[in-house]
């Protein structure tokens, strides 16, 4: 683990931009959001990931930890309120400064924009993206419990995926949920939990009965 992530986690605080002070850190993703961002990163194994929610960049230095890096590698954080704050609290600046001084400043592309800009804007020039975390709509918990998730395998087709329990908020949209490798109808909800679905393996091919 880098040890501006690990000084994060040990003290709950990190360094102000200009490394002279310190502030308290909060909006980051839990040590297990973090482990699970972790071990989804080494199994798609991306050339270009990205997250809209960037704030200290906690979860940016976990995925970059993850990353293989290789020609091309990048991880674009989109946040409009880094330095500016017009969306929200600023961040002051801190998150890029982490990962800068974590060695990651040569494959971090920050957009500074609103998630709907900036991800209308990435489609309209054709990006492709491998991996993509968004942390910032919802809560990955569930009633004040640690995350919720685990592994689930589509009964029809036995594509892969790993599931993560969120509870419903009020942007919450109930839509029919389909495999996305047989196009089976998959379940949204457990009680009042919402289950977000991360494709993992596709179905291989289907294996002839003798
Ligand atoms: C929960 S924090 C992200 C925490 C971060 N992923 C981490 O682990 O350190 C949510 C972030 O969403 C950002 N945000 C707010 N409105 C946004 C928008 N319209 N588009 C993109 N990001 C937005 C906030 O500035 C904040 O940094």
């Amino acid at each position: 683990m880098n040890s501006v992530l690990s000084e994060i986690l040990n003290t709950g605080a990190t360094q102000t931009a200009d490394g002279k002070g310190t502030v308290k850190v909060h909006s980051a993703v839990s040590v297990a959001e973090g482990h699970l961002l972790q071990k989804l990163v080494r199994q798609v194994d991306p050339t270009m990931s990205l997250e809209v929610g960037f704030a200290y960049g906690v979860s940016a230095l976990f995925i970059c930890d993850a990353l293989n890096v290789r020609k091309g590698t990048q991880h674009i954080a989109i946040d409009p309120n880094q330095y500016r704050g017009q969306w929200g609290d600023s961040w002051e600046g801190i998150g890029i400064a982490n990962l800068h001084r974590a060695g990651y400043g040569d494959i971090v592309r920050l957009i500074e924009s609103p998630s709907y800009r900036a991800l209308a804007e990435l489609e309209r020039s054709g990006q492709h993206l491998d991996f993509a975390f968004i942390c910032g709509l919802e809560r990955v918990m569930a009633g004040g419990r640690p995350p919720s998730f685990y592994s689930f395998t589509c009964p029809n087709c036995q594509a892969l995926y790993h599931i993560v329990k969120v509870e419903a908020g009020p942007e919450t949209n109930d839509r029919e949920l389909a495999c996305r490798s047989c196009g089976a109808p998959l379940p949204s909800r457990e009680g009042s939990l919402v289950l977000k679905y991360f494709l993992l393996r596709k179905a291989g091919p289907t294996r002839r009965r003798a």
